[in-house]
């Protein structure tokens, strides 16, 4: 599987980076702003996200991202949207370890769950795609997911009897690569989730903690068990790329798709862990079904690999099976069924 990703990948990026260039001439044109502008909601603890300022948001191209994040037009054979792989219900992402787009054809990595991506700098479990812009192309034109090249998914919305007015509407132009991108990623931009019971907790200052959930915690952030080292922050990512010794020889390469340097193999992106009992099976490749094996590849240490993590590491002393309990008690206080229950909506 992974040669011929791998040169398609690298064919992706390129084609990526000629867009992202043409991207910024366009940028240059004076943009009509559209009113009503849409007022995101920051949580309590949250900075202000940095909103492109050519890609305001505004309720008509938030609405219009929607529409389309939802509408499989946007693939080859009109069969897969964006929300066929990520599912509101889950936090936007999906059950298999990976997942199949047009003709049912398997991809290799997991489904990223979309949650706070405002705050993101990068995208993808290898961190190769930018802004959120820039993500869209990526699986329309892919061909393990929707197989659709951006001419056709242009014209296509062209010919669509609504689609030109919403355009016009939201953007002041017709469908085009400029706006359909911009369109998906302001949607994307208003799904935050910061209202989990850990937030109501911590932020909130609310005393809604049991005993086992305040362990669990004090032994994430602990010295013994160095979670935080890499899952901090308000997403409990601290934005890197790291190996933590899932394999000797990694199938994926990850990160050194992109920089091409040795150490940066099988490193990948530390994802956040917000809603993270509802998102499994878990890492870059689906391999591992539950949090409690999660919990127990990093108990092990992890395999060896010279560019694993010092902070993923064997314990001598264990964890006994309640405090193991307790860590995946806590990891669940991160679930925000306000997040699922609002998105869900359609
Ligand atoms: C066939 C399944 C599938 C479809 C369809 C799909 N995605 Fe994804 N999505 C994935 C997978 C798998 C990843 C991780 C990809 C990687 O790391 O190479 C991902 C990653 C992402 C990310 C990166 C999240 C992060 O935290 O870095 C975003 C954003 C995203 N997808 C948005 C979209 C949008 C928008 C669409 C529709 C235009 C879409 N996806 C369609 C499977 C899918
Ligand atoms: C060295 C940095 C680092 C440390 C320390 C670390 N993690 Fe991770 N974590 C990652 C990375 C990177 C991944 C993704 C790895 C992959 O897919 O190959 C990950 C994946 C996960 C996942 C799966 C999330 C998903 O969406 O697939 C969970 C759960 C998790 N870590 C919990 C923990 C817990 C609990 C600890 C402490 C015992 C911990 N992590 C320590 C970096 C780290």
């Amino acid at each position: 599987m992974s040669i011929s990703n791998i040169n398609s990948f690298a064919g992706l990026l390129l084609f990526l980076f000629v867009v992202s260039i043409s991207g910024c001439k366009k940028e240059g044109k004076k943009e009509n702003s559209v009113e009503p502008a849409y007022e995101l909601v920051i949580p309590e603890g949250f900075p202000q996200p940095e909103i492109p300022a050519d890609n305001q948001l505004t309720s008509e191209r938030v609405a219009l991202g929607k529409m389309l994040f939802f509408d499989p037009i946007l693939s080859a054979d009109s069969s897969v949207s964006c929300g066929s792989c990520h599912h509101p219900a889950i936090a936007f992402s999906d059950m298999s370890a990976v997942s199949s787009g047009v003709n049912g054809h398997l991809g290799s990595r997991n489904t990223m769950p979309l949650i706070n991506l405002a705050w993101f700098d990068s995208f993808m479990w290898d961190g190769g795609i930018p802004s959120l812009e820039l993500q869209v192309l990526a699986p329309v034109t892919n061909h393990l997911e929707m197989n659709l090249p951006l001419e056709e998914a242009i014209a296509r919305l062209k010919k669509h009897p609504v689609y030109p007015s919403l355009f016009k509407k939201a953007y002041n132009r017709e469908p085009d690569d400029f706006s359909l991108f911009r369109a998906i990623a302001a949607y994307e931009r208003t799904l935050i989730s910061g209202n989990s019971r850990y937030d109501q907790y911590f932020y909130q200052k609310k005393e809604i903690f049991s005993e086992s959930e305040i362990n669990g915690m004090n032994l994430f952030f602990s010295d013994r068990l160095h979670c935080a080292s890499c899952h901090s922050g308000i997403n409990f990512t601290n934005g890197t790329f790291q190996n933590t010794g899932l394999y000797v020889v990694y199938p994926d390469h990850g990160r050194y798709l992109i920089t091409g340097d040795e150490s940066d193999k099988g490193k990948f992106k530390v994802p956040t862990l917000r809603n993270v009992e509802l998102t499994g099976p878990y890492m870059h490749d689906g391999s591992i079904a539950t949090l409690e094996e999660v919990l127990e590849h990093y108990l092990r240490g992890g395999k060896f690999n010279t560019n694993k993590s010092p902070h993923v590491h064997y314990h001598e002393e264990s964890l006994t099976d309640q405090e193991k309990k307790d860590v995946i008690n806590f990891l669940k206080t991160l679930t925000d069924t306000s997040f699922v229950n609002t998105h869900k909506k359609r």
